[in-house]
């Protein structure tokens, strides 16, 4: 009897898109867009981790000129920007691929020196800074302390709304396939929704209610302006980078998802900390492995429509993840990075090229971005030993 269990590697539906596998390309930051303008690099680096209807998620990237906290970013609020997307997404279409965009506010984890317009402070739920645990990586290669924000009256959240409404636009713009809103990692939503930083006392703090109530806010706005079935999300309740601690991740998860179920978006993404060889994270650990991994699983019952998961998946993991019915979709990182041709790699159990941790936010556009070998170079390259 043919065994119709999923696999990592086959079909998925996913709304409207229909995805030959399982294998995502997780939204990681490359700085390599100089000064915000996706180029031709950036081509290169996502056609070259295309495969005929696999699913890509770009970098993280700037909704308007305050959301930058790192250098070369790309930015999708202006023409040059859209254009230079165009490229990008031209390019991954043209080899079969579906691409949406991550769309990035960093709130307080900038400079206002070198990332704010105006020298401005960032912006936050909060005044209190990041702590001195994190640092804040400049255009010069060095790292800074991350300095004090300024918390956001309530009058201004509409504009910051208003802000994703018209990135996503663009990003239609640009012809992405959708769009995926940054709920994660400390960033300006999870200064919203976390206990550990949210301390204010108007309508968005307090109450789970309250403190979800902007990430809402946004999907519901960008939903409405271009179809739910193109919008997802990605959050990470039990991952506490840049001091994004929250004192239940477990109820904060199940806030979120009770709330995003009422919308038929395109996807849920969740990440979980991030762990290497060692049982360390490198995002800083939030409870044992075990409970993460059980947190992982709440949150996928709870939720109704597609689940990815991210976080330290080896093949090993991703395979069972989609086996055990963990997740629908399982997105690749670091291992994205050093495989241009991972799926491929995964599929075939073949040897994985290793990253090199110190090329990860370099701004040369080869060296450590489109120079990892595929297998088949590798093999060329072999052969004529
Ligand atoms: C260099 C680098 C940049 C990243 N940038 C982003 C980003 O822009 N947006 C985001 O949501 N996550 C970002 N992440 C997190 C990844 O998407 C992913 O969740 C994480 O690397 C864990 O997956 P992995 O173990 O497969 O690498 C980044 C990770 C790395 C290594």
């Amino acid at each position: 009897m043919a065994d119709d269990k999923p696999t990592l590697f086959s079909p998925y539906k996913m709304g409207k898109l229909n995805l030959s596998h399982r294998v995502v390309l997780a939204p990681m930051t490359r700085c390599r867009a100089l000064n915000g303008i996706p180029n031709e690099a950036l081509v290169e680096y996502y056609t070259q981790r295309t495969t005929a209807a696999g699913f890509l998620i770009t970098e993280g990237t700037m909704i308007s000129p305050t959301s930058a906290g790192f250098p070369h970013v790309p930015g999708i609020f202006n023409k040059q920007q859209i254009e230079g997307w165009k490229k990008v997404v031209d390019g991954v279409h043209k080899q079969g691929g579906l691409i949406f965009c991550q769309l990035w506010h960093v709130g307080r984890a900038s400079h206002q020196v070198v990332y704010q317009p105006g020298g401005s402070a960032p912006i936050s739920s909060t005044e209190k800074p990041i702590s001195n645990k994190w640092k804040i990586l400049m255009p010069d290669a060095t790292y800074s302390s991350y300095p004090q924000p300024r918390p956001l009256a309530t009058h201004e959240i509409p504009d910051v709304v208003q802000d994703y409404r018209l990135a996503v636009i663009n990003a239609i713009q640009a012809g992405f396939d959708g769009v995926e809103i940054h709920g994660a990692h400390g960033y300006l939503l999870d200064q919203f929704m976390k206990d550990g930083i949210n301390d204010r006392t108007d309508e968005y703090g307090g109450s789970l209610e309250n403190r979800c109530k902007f990430l809402l806010q946004v999907v519901q706005a960008v939903a409405a302006a271009i179809g739910a079935d193109r919008v997802g999300v990605r959050i990470s309740p039990a991952i506490n980078h840049l001091d994004a601690m929250d004192s239940d991740p477990r109820s904060l998860g199940l806030a979120v998802i009770e709330r995003l179920n009422k919308l038929q978006l395109c996807y849920l993404h969740v990440t979980q900390p991030r762990y290497t060889a060692y049982g360390q994270t490198e995002s800083g650990s939030h409870g044992s492995e075990e409970e993460v991994a059980r947190l992982m699983k709440t949150w996928r019952r709870a939720y109704v429509g597609t689940f990815i998961c991210s976080g330290g998946y080896t093949r090993e993991l991703g395979v069972e993840a989609v086996a055990q019915g963990d997740a629908d979709l399982v997105a690749y990182g670091r291992l994205f990075i050093s495989n241009p041709d991972l799926v491929l790699r995964l599929k075939l159990n073949a040897p994985l090229n290793r990253y090199v941790r110190a090329t990860f936010y370099t701004h040369h556009p080869v060296v450590g971005y489109t120079d990892y070998p595929s297998l088949h170079k590798t093999y060329e390259r072999l052969s004529r030993l």
